[in-house]
């Protein structure tokens, strides 16, 4: 099979890279990239360990070939921090104990920076549903739901807070 070129925005740097066409954005991201703090879990869409933002939308970078990726822009782990500083949805989890192994994390972060960016004050429920796709080995799915409430706070400290349980 022939290798052909993506031209791709990651974490905000434009990159091109040379990919043949059964290759896994996963695998682009973590080997050609560098970016290994995408993690590969099950490789079936079930984990969600490596989960990743594609123009704005959580995406488990291990069901999409990375010529699906070309044009695209993304955001990894290694993107939510800012000249050195945590971005809040990580503080939040530090704070919260929302690790345990930690070999979840960058997934859960992921996926709780779309959900922060799409709906700034979630509930229980809403949290629950929008990580169904997100497992936790250590099973530390409490504090993961603490931590993403604390970030939507960080986020949003001026937005009305209304903590709902389901
Ligand atoms: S490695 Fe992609 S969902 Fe598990
Ligand atoms: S913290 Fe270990 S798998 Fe989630």
């Amino acid at each position: 099979m022939m290798a052909s070129i993506i031209r791709i925005k990651v974490n905000g740097t434009k990159k091109r890279v040379e990919v043949e066409p059964r290759e896994l954005l996963v695998d682009v991201i973590r080997d050609k990239l560098g970016l290994v703090g995408t993690k590969v879990g099950c490789e079936t869409s079930n984990c969600g360990a490596c989960t990743v933002i594609v123009d704005g939308r959580a995406v488990k970078s291990c069901t999409m070939f990375a010529v699906q990726a070309d044009g695209k822009e993304i955001t990894t782990v290694e993107g939510l921090s800012k000249d050195g500083e945590l971005h809040p949805i990580q503080k939040a989890f530090v704070e919260k104990h929302g690790m345990q192994c930690g070999f979840c994390t960058s997934g859960m972060l992921m996926t709780a920076y779309w959900l922060l960016n799409n709906r700034r004050n979630p509930n229980d429920g809403e949290i629950k549903r929008h990580f169904s796709g997100n497992l936790c080995r250590c099973t530390g799915y409490q504090d993961i739901i603490e931590s993403v409430k604390h970030a939507s706070r960080l986020m949003y400290p001026k937005e009305e807070q209304i903590e709902v349980s389901q």
